[in-house]
């Protein structure tokens, strides 16, 4: 059996990251690209060198070349700045749209059949753009984050409770940013409502530190964001798709009359699968989180207006 195709555009932080945990598994070939010269192709050498000690063996080269990317399944967008300390997601925007939007005109020729998952930030903002950009389908153009916003939920919620992680289910939907809706009543501790562990206040401080999430990591980094679990989010969803897993997962989608929007991409609940975004799916919300999922949804307006300014729609 051919080994699927899978190239992550960004040998940076996340890239890299993704690259190393997709090579571990064997099974994958792996395509690595950056616009600086030799920094893919570095890191699929190191990474390559790597399998020699921890036994895996895949494919994977590094390239400035999108004819090395050709026939890809699936396309992992990284490509962008990050965060510096102070910086707001936001301000990402115009240096993002334009990077973004050159990459995914280079891999959508290439790969027309490709699912494209989008990883720069803004995250909801980019994933417009790829979307745009591409002429894909909607199904086949989604962004990471809600993936990792839970995760950190459920991290909180664990070392708050000083109880493994794997007891603690949640799910954090809307904008990847401060806006961000974490869904207490579905957010539960071995099977028992997060609200029943924890008073009001401490669970709105880990709501709360959830939302700043990102930020939190950026000050401790100076340099730049997290990467570890993006990269692990980014590997769930790619593995989603190329074992068509049908895996109900928090990932940016483009809302059609979903929760009520039009035409935005949002974190929502969607089934993955090898044909990308099978189905969206509609969680009652209460009127607190509606009101916060609206606001959410406004901040992605505005900044996909900006967007389409910046792209000349
Ligand atoms: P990084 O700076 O370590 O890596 C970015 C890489 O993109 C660099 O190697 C750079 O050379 C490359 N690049 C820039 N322009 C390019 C172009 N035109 N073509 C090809 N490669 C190009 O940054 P890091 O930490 O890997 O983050 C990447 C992006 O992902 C940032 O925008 C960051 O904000 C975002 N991010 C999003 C997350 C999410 O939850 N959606 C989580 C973590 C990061
Ligand atoms: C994060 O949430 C930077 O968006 C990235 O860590």
């Amino acid at each position: 059996m051919s080994r699927q195709k899978i190239t992550i555009v960004g040998a940076g932080n996340v890239g890299g990251s993704v690259a190393q945990r997709l090579a571990e598994k064997s099974g994958y070939d792996i395509v690595l690209v950056d616009i600086v010269e030799g920094l893919p192709q570095g890191k699929a050498l190191d990474l390559a060198q790597a399998g020699a000690v921890c036994g895996y063996d895949s494919p994977i080269r590094g390239s400035e070349r999108y004819d090395d990317t050709a026939d890809s399944d699936v396309v992992v967008v990284t490509s962008g700045i990050a965060r510096k300390p102070g910086m707001s997601r936001s301000e990402l925007l115009e240096t993002n749209t334009k990077i973004v939007r050159s990459v995914v005109q280079e891999v959508a020729t290439r790969s027309p059949a490709a699912v494209l998952v989008i990883v720069a930030n803004p995250l909801d903002a980019m994933t417009h753009v790829a979307y745009r950009v591409s002429g894909f389908p909607k199904e086949r153009v989604v962004g990471m984050a809600g993936i990792l916003d839970s995760a950190r939920f459920c991290t909180f919620i664990a070392q708050e409770l000083n109880v493994s992680v794997h007891n603690v289910h949640a799910m954090v939907l809307g904008g990847h940013g401060d806006a961000m809706v974490p869904l207490i009543r579905h957010t539960t501790v071995a099977g028992r409502p997060v609200d029943q562990w924890m008073s009001k206040e401490r669970l709105d401080a880990l709501v709360k530190r959830t939302r700043g999430g990102g930020g939190e990591i950026v000050s401790l980094l100076k340099t730049g964001s997290a990467y570890y679990a993006p990269a692990a989010s980014v590997v769930e969803m790619v593995e989603a798709i190329i074992r068509d897993e049908h895996k109900v997962l928090p990932c940016a989608a483009l809302c059609e009359g979903e929760y009520g929007l039009k035409g935005t991409y949002m974190g929502v609940p969607i089934r993955l699968g090898k044909t990308g975004v099978e189905e969206i799916l509609e969680y009652d919300l209460t009127p607190d989180e509606k009101a916060a999922f609206e606001e959410s949804a406004q901040g992605v307006r505005d900044l996909c207006e900006e967007v389409d300014k910046i792209l000349g729609l």
